[in-house]
């Protein structure tokens, strides 16, 4: 069945960002000149997906007002011509990158229970999950290269995968894995935020899964997990140890926007890169660097 539908889970409350999210949605946070979000709307539009649903909460309501029609602001520089052209292209474009809705998660018990404020919008297809502060940037969009594996492989479902530094598992999940054709992986068993000794291997989740539509009857049964969460891990962990699932060791680099270390780095990797302040950008951290 094709995917045409993906979630955004982007209600949690950025505590590890404190105090900047007090009042700013993390998936807010600007990476360059586009919100992160921005980022995961339009990888996600450039691998066919139609329609989104975007997990919210209270006070995230800008996410809202990012992804709608700004008649004032359009008006005033449409008024400006052709010096503003490219920006009210911007403005516009935004709008039109996929059908969004909204729902609230009117408690933050977990990414579990986030992804099942989804069920309604979901009904019985496979649909693809974006978390809101991973933004992947690559030649190939990461939720696209899932997809294929979904389509490719036949599994029940399929996790967007890399290996993380060995001092760094616990914080993350720990995947069983065996290899199957070149970047993709069958998954028979995960684990998250394994104690010390408890992971399988390096390889964890990281941003992007695809799921059968079965995965909410699973979270509606489940016990609450690792820091008394809804864990969406151990939901897919039920399905993977009984079906299998697929891991795609996918291209691409990811920024994890729900700590300050990626925050700034992916100002500055997509800063380097940037074609309006690439190259001034670039000068300005070798100076910054030539000092250290
Ligand atoms: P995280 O665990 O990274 O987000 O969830 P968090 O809970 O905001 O983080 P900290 O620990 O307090 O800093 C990954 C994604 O799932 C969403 C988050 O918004 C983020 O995009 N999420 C998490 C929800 O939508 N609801 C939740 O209850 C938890």
């Amino acid at each position: 069945m094709k995917i045409t539908k993906a979630i955004i889970p982007a209600a949690g409350l950025g505590t590890r960002v404190l105090p900047a999210t007090k009042a700013i949605p993390k998936e807010m946070f600007p990476i360059v000149d586009k919100p992160a979000i921005q980022y995961i709307v339009e990888e996600a539009a450039k691998s066919g997906i139609e329609d989104i649903l975007i997990i919210t909460s209270r006070g995230k309501s800008e996410m809202e007002d990012h992804f709608d029609r700004s008649p004032e602001l359009e008006a005033k520089l449409r008024a400006g011509g052709d010096s503003k052209k490219t920006m009210l292209d911007q403005v516009v474009d935004v709008t039109k990158l996929a059908n969004i809705t909204y729902v609230r998660q009117m408690e933050q018990k977990g990414l579990g229970h986030a992804v099942l404020q989804a069920k309604k919008f979901v009904g019985n297809e496979p649909f693809a999950v974006m978390y809101g502060d991973d933004v992947i940037i690559g030649e190939d969009p990461c939720i696209g290269q899932l997809i294929r594996a979904y389509e490719s492989t036949g599994l029940k479902g399929v996790v967007g995968m890399k290996e993380v530094n060995p001092e760094d598992i616990v914080k993350y999940s720990s995947l069983k894995t065996e290899p199957l054709k070149d970047n993709i992986y069958k998954v028979t068993d995960m684990i998250e935020k394994p104690k010390p000794g408890e992971e399988f291997s390096l390889f964890s989740i990281l941003g992007r899964c695809v799921l059968p539509a079965e995965i909410f009857e699973i979270l509606e049964n489940i016990p609450y997990g690792a820091g008394g969460e809804l864990q969406l891990t151990d939901a897919m962990k039920v399905l993977a140890c009984r079906d299998g699932f697929a891991g795609v060791d996918f291209t691409g680099t990811r920024y994890d926007m729900g700590n300050k270390l990626g925050i700034l780095k992916a100002s500055v990797e997509v800063g380097i890169d940037h074609p309006e302040i690439g190259e001034e950008f670039k000068k300005y951290i070798k100076e910054v660097a030539n000092n250290l």
